[in-house]
């Protein structure tokens, strides 16, 4: 946990939506990793070896009931949301994409979820925000009707912290025969989720928004769907036999894991897992909420703040404008007060057109936030505003 800035004074970490702190417990299982069984796995009969093995696939089982009690064989662990999506840009649309193809977004969606299915070939079209930070929930339906190949739709926004009705996309997605993938990269710290029920087809997150360590994460696939696509990078582990003339493939997961991978990154993404399993989930959300609450009217009466217009069901993000401040203006005078806030367009540039804004400030709640840490931002602001007045 980041205590102090290098200098340090203590930190006010309001970025937990660019990057979550991380337990005690997740450091621990990672040294102990290094520590105590630091191998290579699906290769060695040594001990060390067949120890790093177990820990890496009791992690799939760990995160497939964590998804609500999926099989194992569909979580599929890659580098993060980002490296997921293109995952699924290039083996499930591109092998199959025709000229006119073309890929629903929203007009939230972080760029990750827009620029890989440009990459494969396909055109995005965005379903609109309304202007409360809402899906306008009838354009979608519509766009369902034109023939869209894939609805990509963010579970939560970055920048709005709008909470998606995910389970109501799918149905009109499924009633329109379109399949569905959602970026749950912001949702998975706040909201349970279960993919047995949400109606998803493909579901994705990164490791370390979730208090885990950076460089590991989820794509999660319905079998039938991973089964049919093609491998998207070969080497190690991911084949059955392979010669000169003609190489086949593992069965999923391991198809889509070329490659030693991330293995003591797992491991802690698993401690982070459990360590999520043993806190009282209802009693964070309501933490947050109330927190998500105060500090509304924290940044309300500062005067000259101005938040986005959000709807109440929100994953506790804060995102504002200081008159007369650029906002990277304001996060650099509120570094100097250690508070941590992420200033600019935060991957989400065509939301920010929407909203006729460069850029914004925004900060972020998470478990471990206090009201004070809400206070000390209040009050950071108020001294960012006599700077500029
Ligand atoms: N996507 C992350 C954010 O919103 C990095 O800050």
């Amino acid at each position: 946990m980041l205590r102090t800035t290098s200098r340090g004074k203590p930190i006010v970490y309001l970025d937990t939506a660019a990057s979550a702190q991380k337990p005690q417990a997740v450091l621990d299982a990672m040294t102990r990793f290094y520590e105590t069984s630091n191998a290579n796995i699906h290769r060695g009969v040594y001990q060390a070896s067949e120890q790093a093995t177990l820990a890496y696939d009791g992690a799939r089982e760990t995160l497939a009931s964590f998804l609500g009690g999926v099989a194992p064989e569909e979580i599929v662990f890659v580098r993060g949301t980002t490296e997921a999506i293109n995952l699924v840009a290039q083996s499930f649309l591109r092998p199959t994409l025709r000229p006119d193809d073309w890929v629903l977004v929203t007009e939230m969606e972080h760029h990750a979820n827009i620029v890989p299915w440009q990459l494969a070939g396909a055109r995005t079209v965005p379903v609109p925000v309304t202007d409360g930070g809402e899906l306008d929930l009838d354009a979608a339906r519509r766009l369902l009707s034109e023939g869209p190949r894939l609805l990509a739709v963010v579970h939560a926004s970055n920048t709005l912290g709008t909470i998606n009705p995910i389970a109501e996309l799918a149905a009109m997605a499924r009633n329109a025969g379109v399949p569905v993938l959602v970026d749950g990269a912001q949702a998975v710290g706040h909201l349970a989720v279960d993919l047995t029920t949400l109606g998803a087809d493909f579901y994705c997150f990164s490791g370390h928004k979730l208090f885990g360590p950076t460089g590991v994460g989820v794509l999660w696939g319905r079998r039938e769907l991973l089964e049919a696509m093609p491998p998207w990078q070969g080497g190690g582990d991911m084949i059955d036999h392979v010669s000169f003339e003609r190489t086949t493939f593992a069965p999923v997961p391991h198809k889509f894991e070329a490659g030693t991978p991330d293995i003591a990154g797992v491991i802690g993404l698993d401690a982070a897992v459990h360590w999520l399993g043993a806190q009282d989930r209802t009693a964070i959300a309501a933490h947050e909420e109330t927190l998500w609450r105060a500090g509304r009217e924290l940044l309300d009466a500062v005067g000259g703040v101005v938040r986005l217009a959000v709807p109440d069901r929100n994953v506790g993000i804060l995102t504002f404008t200081v008159d007369g401040a650029h906002p990277h203006d304001v996060a650099s005078l509120l570094d100097q007060d250690g508070i941590c806030v992420r200033a600019g367009h935060h991957c989400t540039q065509p939301l920010h057109r929407r909203l006729g804004l460069p850029a914004t400030v925004r900060a972020s709640i998470a478990p471990y936030t206090a009201l004070a840490d809400l206070e000390a931002l209040a009050a950071g602001l108020r001294r960012v505003r006599q700077v500029f007045a």
